[in-house]
Parts: structure tokens; sequence; C-alpha cells
């Protein structure tokens, strides 16, 4: 099948691009560079040992998504071009809800315009918002007390989605609830490049490791969880993307949701640990304040996507560390270097 990747030189198209590729199907990728680097692209088209069309675009310049679909004649499409700081979310809630909501519009549009029948979306495990119970099920309730932009833009795109395959029996969605990804592809050469200072908990560790940072902070050691620390779930980008894979091979038609996640729950402890453990760097800690708009545990039941698609996380969270490190070892400064 041919697959466009919106969003598709970023940390998780990245690596879905090669498992994409190794699966049989043919990649395009559209990207408006706003976060990511042509360099990944390249690094992808060398790992694959395949070509892959990249175009540099906004997917809400519609002229310019029309003109990608008439090129390359997509017959799916992994819908993954959105903004995802949260923090900045809260700070620029109008840019967020204008690039993410009308991104997908546009995609869909353009979509029937050309009769592109199958959507796979990016979505996250924050529509779920402050978990009542876990694990995590896709039928948890979502779209309640969400505390950030960021997160009503994952929650409202999934509910556009919804009405649009509502209205359109033909429309097949796939909603993916990404947990925690972490980790890189083997090789070392793609992986996650955070543009300033990161958000995320992993290229922190990998920056503080490499020496960018001096140390890492740890946001509250006072939750109710075993250590205190902060319970998620890790799973690495690779099992992420072959996730994709899975959905687009066997999901039934329709709509349908999946939690892509590992099942088990590690705590920021626990990940400075194994991190510890799998590299031999030692990485030197504070333990600060909580963070606003933290949950104190998160982790997703992933039966689901084993019992329908054939799916599970298989890597451990030692491989995941062992792999970020070699990227970010290989890349101190990521792709800038
Ligand atoms: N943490 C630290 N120090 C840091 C960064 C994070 O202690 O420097 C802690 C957090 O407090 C949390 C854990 O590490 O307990 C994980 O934090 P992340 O920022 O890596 O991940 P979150 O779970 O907060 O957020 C992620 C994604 C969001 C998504 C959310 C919900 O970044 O896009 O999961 O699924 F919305």
């Amino acid at each position: 099948m041919r697959v466009l990747l919106t969003g598709g030189a970023g940390y998780i198209a990245s690596h879905i691009a090669i498992e994409l590729i190794a699966a049989g199907h043919d990649v395009i990728v559209a990207d408006d560079l706003s976060n990511s680097s042509p360099l990944a692209v390249e690094r992808v088209r060398r790992i694959a040992g395949a070509p892959i069309s990249f175009t540099e675009l906004d997917v809400r310049d519609e002229a310019a998504l029309t003109a990608l679909f008439e090129k390359e004649s997509p017959e799916a499409v992994i819908h993954l071009a959105g903004l995802k700081a949260v923090g900045e979310s809260v700070a620029q809630p109008l840019r967020y809800y204008d690039v993410n909501i009308n991104t997908t519009l546009t995609l869909l549009r353009v979509m029937a315009a050309h009769d592109v029948s199958t959507i796979v979306f990016s979505s996250s495990a924050t529509v779920y918002g402050t978990p009542t119970a876990l694990p995590l099920t896709e039928e948890s309730q979502v779209g309640v007390g969400l505390t950030n932009p960021y997160g009503w833009t994952k929650s409202m795109i999934e509910q556009i989605l919804r009405d649009a395959a509502a209205a359109d029996p033909g429309l097949n969605v796939v909603l993916l609830r990404y947990f925690n990804p972490i980790g890189a592809h083997p090789s070392g050469l793609i992986g996650e490049d955070p543009k300033d200072i990161p958000n995320n908990l992993m290229p922190y560790i990998t920056q503080v490791a490499v020496g960018r940072r001096d140390h890492l902070s740890i946001f509250g050691n006072d939750y109710d969880t075993p250590d205190g620390t902060g319970v998620r779930d890790y799973i690495h980008v690779v099992d992420l993307a072959a996730g994709h894979v899975a959905a687009l091979d066997h999901a039934p038609s329709g709509v349908s949701t999946y939690n892509l996640g590992t099942g088990q729950g590690v705590s920021v402890l626990d990940l400075v640990r194994a991190f510890e453990a799998a590299t031999g760097v030692s990485i030197p800690y504070e333990i600060v304040e909580r963070r606003p708009g933290d949950i104190a545990a998160c982790y997703a039941s992933a039966d689901k996507a084993e019992r329908e698609l054939g799916w599970h996380a298989a890597k451990t969270l030692e491989d995941a560390c062992a792999d970020s490190w070699r990227w970010q070892s290989m890349n101190p400064q990521g792709y800038a270097a």
C-alpha cells in the first residue's frame, strides 16, 4: 500500500516509515519541518534502503496537499502532523487548536476528494485525563477534565474522526492512543531530537548523560505510587511503530481504537536506574516540586491490540534505554551535529 505519513520527519513517524517499508509498503512523507529535520528522512532512506518521497508542506495548505495527493496517489494516511508540547499549548492555545484541528480537517477534505478512505490517527493517553482506575482500557472514560489544550486537541480530533466516519460509512478510522514513547532505532541513526529544553523524561536523561545538562530534576516524590515518583507506561518507539503497521493490516473497517503501551507501570526512579544499568552512565538528579498538571500514574491495558491486531510490545525497558543512549551518544547535538 502507498502510505502518506503527515509529520513524517518526526520522531515517531520516522520509525513508522522504517517498519512500513520492512512490511512491503511504500512511504510518502509530508512535513513542514517546524519541529523536525530533513536529515531524519535521509537517514530513514539509508536504514530502509528504499526511496521515500518527501514534500515540505503545511497540511493546512489545501492546495499543496491536493497537489501532493495528485502526484503521489496515497491509499492510506497515518496522521501525525501536529504540535505536541503540553506546556507550550497552555501558553499558546489558539495556535495549538489551529494547527492540530485544521490539519485534520484539511486532510479529511483532501482524502474525501481523492477517495482515500483509511486514516490512522496519532492519539494519546492524554485523552483519558486523570485515570480513575488502572490499567486504562479503551473503554475508560475520555475527554473529561483534561488539563491542557494539547490534550483537548487530541480528544477533539478523535471526536471529529468519529463524526466523519458516522457520516461516511466508507471511511475507516483507527485511533491509536500512545502511552510514553522512548527509545530509538537500534542503528543509532534516528531518534528523538527536541529543539529546546526537553519536556519529556527520557530525552532529558540522555541529555544529562551526554553532558548537555547538569542534572535531572525529578518532579515530585510524594505521589501515591510505590516510590513516590510518577508512574508511566514507557513503550519502545520501534514497538509503537510496528503497532501502526498492524493497525493498517488488521484493524476492522469502521472506527476502532487501541491503546499502544506495554501494560507495565514504571516510575521516574525506575527509569533512571534502568538507564544507568543499561548504559553504565550515572544520572545525577534532584527532587523538586511537582510539575503542574502531572498525574500520579498512567499505564495501559494493551490486551485489545494483542487480541485484534496481533500486536504487543516486544522490547524491554533495557532495550529502550540502550537504544536511546546509542542515538544520543552517536548524535550528541541531535540532527544539528
Ligand atoms: N519527569 C521528571 N522530570 C523531567 C521530565 C519528566 O520528573 O524532567 C517526570 C514527570 O513528572 C512524569 C514522568 O517523568 O512523572 C513522565 O513525564 P513526561 O513529560 O516524559 O511524560 P508525560 O507522561 O507527562 O507526558 C506524555 C507526553 C504527552 C502526553 C502524556 C499523556 O509527553 O504528550 O504523556 O499520555 F500527553
